[in-house]
């Protein structure tokens, strides 16, 4: 075992060999004047399951944004699978890598958001198949067949022809899910899946995840408010705060047992 080096917090112990899902090595997030991200170090092994909480502007959505390439960081590298994402050192030097590069990275990562983002204009199925056939080059009827498949597991294997708008929002957000996992992700990013849902639909929803969490071996950064469903899906709690993990770890130390302030008066605020 090898403790990796630069890092204080966010740190795992990895067996000798072991390639992490993600490292983030001093990422800089910077928006004008305001940092978000000031160095931030922290590694995510494959098929774990990391839940990020922490106040509203601590850098949560910032973070999976910048995994997603939604974001540029300002400085510091992410590697994914030990690739780079974006940028690489050279000499010293921090470069871009080629935008076709960028790109496959990309297809390995997908996202879930708060707002669902469907394509309003197209049916599910065109959203589902959508990405697979252009982006992965599937055939399409290959992709439509695994769509129909993915319409079964997310529990809408009758709504492949309806437009999003004629959805609740828990069957967009159900949707979502299955484009999210018809690129075969081997990272999933969910960002406040549950938050813009009613009370009464967030279970589904929280259930078809749990069940993906359950059956495969992608690798999950997590931002949620539902507690529970932290608790009994994650194996690692980051608590973040300014962009900085303040603490860290099992859910049961983290939600049982916080030693830090910040975490205690965020839990209680949640709860
Ligand atoms: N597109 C943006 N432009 C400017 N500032 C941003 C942008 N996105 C996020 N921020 C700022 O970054 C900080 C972190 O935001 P965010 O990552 O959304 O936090 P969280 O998801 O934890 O609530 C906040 O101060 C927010 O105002
Ligand atoms: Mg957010």
């Amino acid at each position: 075992m090898s403790t990796e080096p630069h890092t204080h917090t966010g740190a795992v112990e990895l067996a000798a060999g072991e390639v992490p899902a993600i490292r983030f090595e001093h990422v800089v997030k910077r928006y004008g004047d305001n940092t978000v991200l000031d160095g931030l170090n922290f590694t995510v092994r494959k098929g774990d399951r990391v839940t990020l909480i922490g106040p509203s502007g601590s850098g949560k959505t910032t973070i999976l944004r910048l995994v997603m390439t939604l974001e540029d960081s300002t400085d510091g590298y992410i590697l994914i699978d030990g690739n780079p994402l974006t940028h690489v050192e050279k000499d010293g030097k921090r470069v871009a890598i080629k935008d076709k590069r960028r790109a496959e990275m990309r297809k390995r990562i997908g996202m879930v958001f708060q707002q669902f983002n469907l394509f309003p204009n197209m049916t599910v199925l065109e959203n589902i198949i959508e990405a697979p056939v252009h982006v992965l080059g599937r055939s399409k009827p290959d992709a439509i067949k695994r769509a129909h498949e993915l319409l079964e597991q997310v529990g809408l294997p009758d709504k492949a022809d309806a437009h999003p708008t004629s959805l609740s929002g828990g069957q967009q957000q159900r949707v979502a899910i299955a484009r999210c996992l018809a690129m075969d992700p081997e990272i999933m990013l969910l960002d406040e899946v549950t938050s813009a849902l009613d009370p009464e639909v967030v279970g589904e929803v929280l259930g078809i995840l749990r069940d993906i969490a359950e059956n495969t071996d992608v690798t999950m950064l997590i931002v949620t408010h539902e507690m529970q469903f932290a608790r009994d899906v994650s194996n690692r709690v980051l608590m973040f705060d300014k962009g900085r993990i303040v603490e860290e770890g099992p859910p049961a130390e983290i939600f049982d047992n916080p030693q830090e302030q910040r975490t205690k008066d965020f839990l209680s605020a949640v709860a």
